[in-house]
């Protein structure tokens, strides 16, 4: 599908979406497991534009939510509320309140303080409230800082002794069901290691609790798959499922997977257009794109490296660049010190990768529209977001 037709049609910045992408990597993991008993809660986080919903939907996909609208999301996409699992370290008695009452497959519990709130609005309710005790394992996931939460020093979840205790308590709290233990240790992961001990851990505990008579029913392993953004390898869906199947296979237990970036990121493309070439110095020159931090916000805050090609096949000689976006900040770089074919202002060029925290982080910094969002399937491409307006931004202003 010419990316540069979906892009005269539709203009720039745009995301495009490959639906045979998103299928293939779904049913990569899928079907790693072999009949092992699973489910697959896609984590909307990385991509919940509905039309990518609904198509992990009809796959079979159940969903893993981190806010109270990404439930809505799911719900409008077709996800029952029995295939929705909540994370979220900061739930809104709101939040908690709509998954109690729902009632969700489970709300995976974060603190002391958050079950003791569940289980109020449980009792108040007149129900029971499925939950999950997110454990923090202490573990180094071995990715980015910012997207680092397994060790001790990051808010998320409990740590393991005290959840042990945690978890003794919920014998005597008829208003709550325990039917898992969670664990997600980071994003971005591309060592088997981590998540491999986590796993062993989760799976461990899970154990003891079952001997102590709890009926848990699967053990949740959240997500974390890297991707290959550079072209270096990384473990493939079947080399992480057989390792997280290998942890818990003599339990028995099923797994819930919590799978973003894996599934969505290798997806999407951002297309966007050269606004303005200029020197930088005696060896490079930026190029200044219509799209960038606002876009796709990963390169500024993690300094994330994105492969930024041409879209048209160009002879030109090559030129060092500092690809860059239109917003009033230096940390608005979307690629460093890239060679690419002689670039002019007009031109178009693919950031490969972005199908994941790509739209789904984008803001209105510099009243900059959202973009508009494109999904390519059986030979043909349909607008599934179009471009926000600035009207649409007022509309919310008085
Ligand atoms: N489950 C939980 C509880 C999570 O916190 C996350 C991601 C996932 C599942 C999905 O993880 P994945 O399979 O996508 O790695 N904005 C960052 C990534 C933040 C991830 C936050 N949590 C980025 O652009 O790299």
């Amino acid at each position: 599908m010419p990316l540069a037709d979906i892009a005269a049609a539709v203009g720039t910045p745009v995301y495009v979406y490959s639906a045979a992408t998103l299928r293939d990597r779904y049913r990569a993991i899928d079907e790693a497991f072999d009949g092992y008993p699973h489910a697959l809660h896609y984590a909307l986080k990385a991509n919940s534009t509905l039309a990518i919903a609904r198509l992990l939907r009809a796959l079979g996909s159940s969903a893993d939510a981190n806010s109270i609208w990404e439930i809505d999301v799911a719900r409008k996409a077709g996800f029952e509320p029995s295939h929705i699992v909540f994370t979220g370290v900061g739930k809104s008695p709101e939040e908690l309140e709509c998954a109690v009452s729902l009632p969700l497959k489970a709300i995976n519990v974060e603190s002391a303080g958050e079950l003791a709130r569940v289980e109020a609005i449980a009792a108040r309710l007149g129900r029971t409230a499925r939950v999950a005790i997110r454990l923090n394992p202490d573990i180094d996931a071995q990715s980015h800082p910012h997207i680092s939460t397994g060790l001790k020093i990051n808010k998320f979840g409990v740590p393991v002794d005290e959840a042990r205790a945690l978890l003794q308590t919920l014998k005597s709290r008829p208003s709550l069901a325990l039917v898992a233990v969670h664990v997600h240790v980071g994003s971005q992961i591309t060592s088997l290691d981590p998540l491999r001990r986590a796993a062993a851990l989760a799976a461990g505990l899970s154990v003891e609790l079952r001997r102590a008579g709890a009926p848990l029913e699967y053990v949740d392993l959240g997500g974390g798959l890297g991707v290959s953004y550079d072209g270096r390898e990384v473990p493939s869906g079947r080399e992480y499922v057989s390792a997280l199947v290998g942890e818990v296979r003599r339990f028995g237990l099923p797994i819930v997977l919590e799978p973003g970036r894996a599934i969505a990121a290798p997806a999407g493309v951002l297309v966007a257009r050269v606004v303005d070439v200029k020197p930088r110095d005696d060896t490079s020159d930026f190029a200044i794109i219509d799209a960038g931090m606002t876009e796709l916000l990963r390169p500024a805050l993690y300094n994330a490296f994105h492969r930024i090609e041409p879209v048209s096949i160009s002879a030109a000689p090559e030129r060092r660049y500092e690809i860059v976006g239109p917003v009033c900040e230096s940390s608005d770089v979307v690629g460093r010190d890239r060679l690419l074919p002689r670039l002019a202002p007009g031109d178009l060029v693919a950031i490969r990768d972005a199908g994941a925290y790509g739209s789904a982080m984008a803001s209105n910094y510099n009243r900059r529209p959202l973009p508009a969002e494109v999904l390519v399937e059986d030979g043909e491409w349909r607008v599934i977001r179009r471009r926000q307006t600035v009207d649409d931004q007022l509309a919310l202003e008085t």
